[in-house]
């Protein structure tokens, strides 16, 4: 697993106002909070009544730009990774550079899918992007609308998924060694499926992700030869709390070592490993050079993680 190199210079979170909450949703399907909040710990999610897929991203990018008074005629590198924008084309990453008042400017601007694994696998790829030595800073966005794609009569999903956006900017580095490693398993079978709505075999991804993130783990750890002790924090894709709960026990990692927030917003596919990093990076006191495994796995299958030195 090569090494590269990357500042994570910014991070931000941004979460529509609107909450559903478990007791809103035993009003539209046969469910209940109990059973809810037992099967996968999801207690409320946040729902964007007015914003667009484009909105949300817009609002934790500049976010992550007012943090730190980012100069943004810096960015020459726009991702965004998303499964649920309103349009195919033209990209969220193109239009959200018109909207940041970049259009005068030469950016590369793309949207990327890889479902719950977006983040990681845009990351992945700003990050050799940046290290081949032609650009100098991405703005990197997971931005997910998924009211857009839920069933709200289909209690299989709908308990399931919140809206949600995060933003990162990264640029080049000596000194902050990253490593990647995404993945995927050509699923035909079609056990997370969107076309218009969302759809889920429960079960089998349930099976899978059980599997999938202690493989991950383990081989990050293996291949960059380094202790799960030298791990300051995982951050999982926020998906249910019982799979994160699982890959610990198999693991033998305390469940401390793993950052969540999916009580309050549900699962936000690419949107929501950076919103929880972006929360756990704001908890004070903040410990400065951390080291930080991200891993998610999502439709396709697809799965990665990611060792940042932030
Ligand atoms: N409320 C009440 N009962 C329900 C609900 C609900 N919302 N949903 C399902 N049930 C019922 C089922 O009908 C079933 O009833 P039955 O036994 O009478 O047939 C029973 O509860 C058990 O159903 P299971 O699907 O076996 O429940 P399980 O314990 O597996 O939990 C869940 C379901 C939460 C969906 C779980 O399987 C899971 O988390 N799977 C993974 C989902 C996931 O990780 N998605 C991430 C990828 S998202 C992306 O990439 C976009």
């Amino acid at each position: 697993m090569r090494e590269n190199n990357i500042k994570v210079v910014a991070t931000s979170s941004y979460l529509p106002a609107s909450e559903l909450t478990n007791e809103d949703l035993e009003k539209l399907v046969d469910t209940s909070d109990e059973w809810i909040q037992s099967r996968t710990g999801i207690k409320k999610r946040r729902i964007a009544k007015d914003e667009t897929v484009l909105d949300l991203a817009y609002r934790a990018a500049k976010l992550a730009i007012k943090k730190i008074k980012y100069d943004v005629r810096k960015i020459d590198l726009i991702i965004c990774a998303t499964i649920s924008s309103e349009h195919i084309m033209p990209s969220v990453a193109s239009s959200l550079q018109g909207k940041l008042k970049l259009n005068d400017q030469e950016i590369t601007c793309f949207d990327l899918n890889a479902a719950c694994t977006g983040f990681i696998y845009a990351l992945n790829v700003a990050t050799q992007m940046l290290n081949s030595g032609n650009y100098k800073s991405a703005l990197i966005v997971g931005a997910e609308k998924l009211s857009n794609v839920v069933d709200y009569t289909d209690r299989n999903t709908c308990v399931l998924f919140g809206d949600g956006a995060g933003a990162m900017i990264i640029e080049n580095s000596n000194n902050n060694p990253a490593y990647f490693y995404t993945s995927s398993s050509g699923d035909l079978q079609n056990y997370l499926y969107l076309k218009d709505k969302i759809k889920l075999n429960g079960p089998k991804v349930y099976e899978f992700a059980i599997t999938i993130i202690p493989h991950t783990i383990k081989t990050l750890l293996k291949n960059t030869k380094t202790s799960i002790d030298d791990i300051d924090m995982i951050i999982p894709h926020q998906a249910n709390y019982r799979i994160i709960n699982a890959a610990a026990n198999s693991l033998n990692i305390s469940n401390d070592k793993f950052y969540v927030n999916i009580r309050n917003y549900g699962n936000t596919s690419a949107a929501s490993v950076i919103i929880a990093l972006d929360e756990y990076l704001n908890q004070k006191p903040r410990k400065e050079n951390q080291k930080i495994m991200l891993i998610a796995f999502g439709g396709g299958f697809t799965w990665g993680g990611a060792i940042l030195s932030i």
